[in-house]
C-alpha cells in the first residue's frame, strides 16, 4: 500500500509509529496509487470537478466516497452491468490497476469541502492552502507536460516535456521550457490560456525573466547559446552566444548581470545584458558540470550545483571557490532563500535535501522522498516547495521546523518550481 499523501501536522497523527499508521489506513485503503489516481482523474474533471465534486447536478459527487465502492462502480460501467452512455465510455480503457488508483484518490478527496477537521480522510490528503502558498506557485510536470497551480491546484495543459518555468514578476506571464520541441510556451498566468509557443535554440532548459519583466533569457543546452525573448511581443530578439552546455541563468537584482551555468564544464559565464554578451567566464574547479545556481543576499558569492552532488561556495569578485560541499547524488535546482539565511538544494538521484547555512556554510540533510529535483522557497523564506519527480508529489517543508509539513499529490514527473516574489 502507498499513501501518497500525508497528514497536516495539526492532526497530530504524524506522531504516530508508521506501522500503526498503516494498520489504521488499510481499513479504508486496501490498493491504489492516490498519486497515479490523480493523473488519471484528468479527464474526469470535466464532469466530477477538480476536488471530485461534481460540476452541475447530474454529476455525482466522488469525493471522499467509499473506495471499494467507488472501485465496484467503475467496474460495472466497465462490464455494462451499470448503464450511463457518458460513464460507459468513460471507463472502457480502464485497466484494473487504473481504477483501483482511480478509486484510491477520489476516496481521499475530503467532501464536500466540508472543513476537514475530524474526518478520517482528511489524515491522507493534503490539499495546498494560502498558508503555505501565500504566493502563487507553478510546477511544471515532464511526463504529463502539464502545468499546475497551487494553492488552487489548477492543471493546465502544455506541451511535450514541460521542463523549466518562470513567471513574471506581475505574476501575469507563465514561461515554460520544452526542449523535445526546442520551444517556450507562454501561458496566461491567471486563467492557463496559451498565448505562444515561441520557438527558440536546441534543447532550451532553464528560463528566466530579467527583474523588470521586459525579457526572457533561455539556455539553449543543445545549441550552446541563449535567445532572449521580448516579453511584449513574445518573439525572440537576440541571440547570445555561450560556452558549451548553458543550462540555467541567474540575473543580479539590478538587471545588469546574467551568470549562466555552463554545464558543459567551462564554468559560470558572465554576460552583460545592456550589450547582450557574454564578458567573462569564471572557472569552478572541484565541482562537475555546473547545472544550477543562485546569488547570495549581497550578491557577492554565487552557490553553484553540479551535475553529481556538489555545491561550490563561489566568491564572484575574486573567482575564488571558497568550499566544495558535499550534498544528494544527481543534479536539481538550487535556491538562496530571499532572507538570505541559507541555501537550499535537491538531488534526483536520492531522497533527500540539503539546506547549507549561508553564515557557516554548515549542512543538514532533509529526508523528503523520491527524486527531488525543483526546489524553492516562498518569498517570505518560510516554506521549501520540493517537486518529488519519482513520487509526483510536492512536499512542502517548514523551513522553521526542517519538516515535511505537506505532500501534495501531482501529475506525472514534476520538475521545476516558479514562486512569484522568489525568481
Ligand atoms: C461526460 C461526463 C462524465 C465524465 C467525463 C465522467 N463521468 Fe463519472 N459519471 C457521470 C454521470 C452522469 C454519472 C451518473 C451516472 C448514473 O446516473 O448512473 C457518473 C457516475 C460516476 C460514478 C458513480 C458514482 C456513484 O455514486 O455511484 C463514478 C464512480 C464515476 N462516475 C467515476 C468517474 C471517473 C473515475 C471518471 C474519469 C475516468 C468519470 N467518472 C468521468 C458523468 C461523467
Amino acid at each position: 500500500m502507498k499513501i501518497k499523501k500525508r497528514t497536516q501536522l495539526g492532526y497530530g497523527l504524524i506522531s504516530l509509529p508508521v506501522t500503526l499508521l498503516a494498520m489504521m489506513f488499510s481499513v479504508t485503503a486496501t490498493a491504489g496509487d492516490i498519486a497515479a489516481g490523480k493523473a488519471k482523474s484528468a479527464t474526469c474533471v470535466g464532469c466530477h470537478g477538480s476536488n471530485g465534486i461534481g460540476n452541475s447536478p447530474e454529476f455525482p459527487n466522488l469525493a471522499g466516497q467509499k473506495q471499494a465502492y467507488l472501485a465496484k462502480q467503475l467496474k460495472a460501467f466497465r462490464s455494462g452491468k451499470r448503464s450511463d452512455p457518458s460513464m460507459n465510455a468513460m471507463v472502457k480503457a480502464l485497466s484494473d490497476a487504473d481504477i483501483d488508483n482511480l478509486a484510491a484518490y477520489y476516496a481521499s478527496l475530503s467532501m464536500g469541502g466540508a472543513s476537514e477537521s475530524g474526518q478520517k480522510s482528511a489524515s491522507v490528503t493534503s490539499k495546498a492552502s494560502k498558508t503555505e502558498f501565500p504566493e502563487t506557485v507553478f510546477i511544471t510536470m515532464k511526463k504529463s507536460g502539464s502545468v499546475e497551480s497551487f494553492p488552487t491546484e489548477k492543471v493546465w495543459p502544455g506541451g511535450p516535456n514541460m521542463l523549466y518555468n518562470a513567471i513574471t514578476p506581475d505574476g501575469k506571464l507563465l514561461l515554460a521550457t520544452s526542449p523535445s520541441t526546442g520551444s517556450v510556451y507562454a501561458f496566461n498566468a491567471t486563467t492557463g490560456k496559451q498565448r505562444a509557443v515561441i520557438g527558440v535554440g536546441k534543447a532550451p532548459k532553464g528560463v528566466k525573466i530579467t527583474p523588470n519583466g521586459q525579457f526572457a533569457y533561455v539556455s539553449n543546452e543543445g545549441s550552446g547559446d541563449i535567445s532572449v525573448i521580448d516579453l511584449k511581443s513574445l518573439k525572440v530578439i537576440d541571440t547570445i552566444k555561450v560556452e558549451k552546455g548553458p543550462h540555467n541563468v541567474r540575473f543580479t537584482r539590478n538587471g545588469k548581470i546574467a551568470y549562466v551555468t555552463l554545464q558543459g564544464g567551462a564554468g559560470i559565464g558572465v554576460i552583460d545584458t545592456k550589450q547582450r554578451k557574454q564578458i567573462r567566464v569564471i572557472p569552478v574547479p572541484g565541482i562537475t558540470g555546473p547545472h544550477n545556481i543562485d546569488l547570495s543576499a549581497d550578491e557577492k558569492t554565487a552557490y553553484v550545483r553540479d551535475f553529481v552532488h556538489h555545491v561550490a561556495v563561489l566568491d564572484l569578485k575574486s573567482g575564488k571557490v571558497k568550499k566544495v560541499i558535499k550534498v544528494g547524488n544527481g543534479h536539481g535546482g538550487i535556491d538562496v532563500a530571499p532572507n538570505g539565511q541559507y541555501a537550499v538544494t535537491a538531488a534526483i538521484g536520492d531522497n533527500i535535501i540539503s539546506l547549507i547555512d549561508t553564515k557557516d556554510l554548515s549542512v543538514k540533510n532533509i529526508e523528503v522522498g523520491n527524486g527531488p529535483h525543483g526546489i524553492r522557497a516562498s518569498k517570505d523564506s518560510r516554506w521549501i516547495y520540493v517537486t518529488l519527480t519519482k513520487d509526483n508529489i510536492v512536499a512542502v517543508v517548514n523551513a522553521k521546523t526542517l519538516s515535511v509539513e505537506k505532500k501534495i499529490a501531482v501529475e506525472k514527473f514534476p520538475f521545476w518550481v516558479a514562486v512569484q516574489g522568489n525568481p
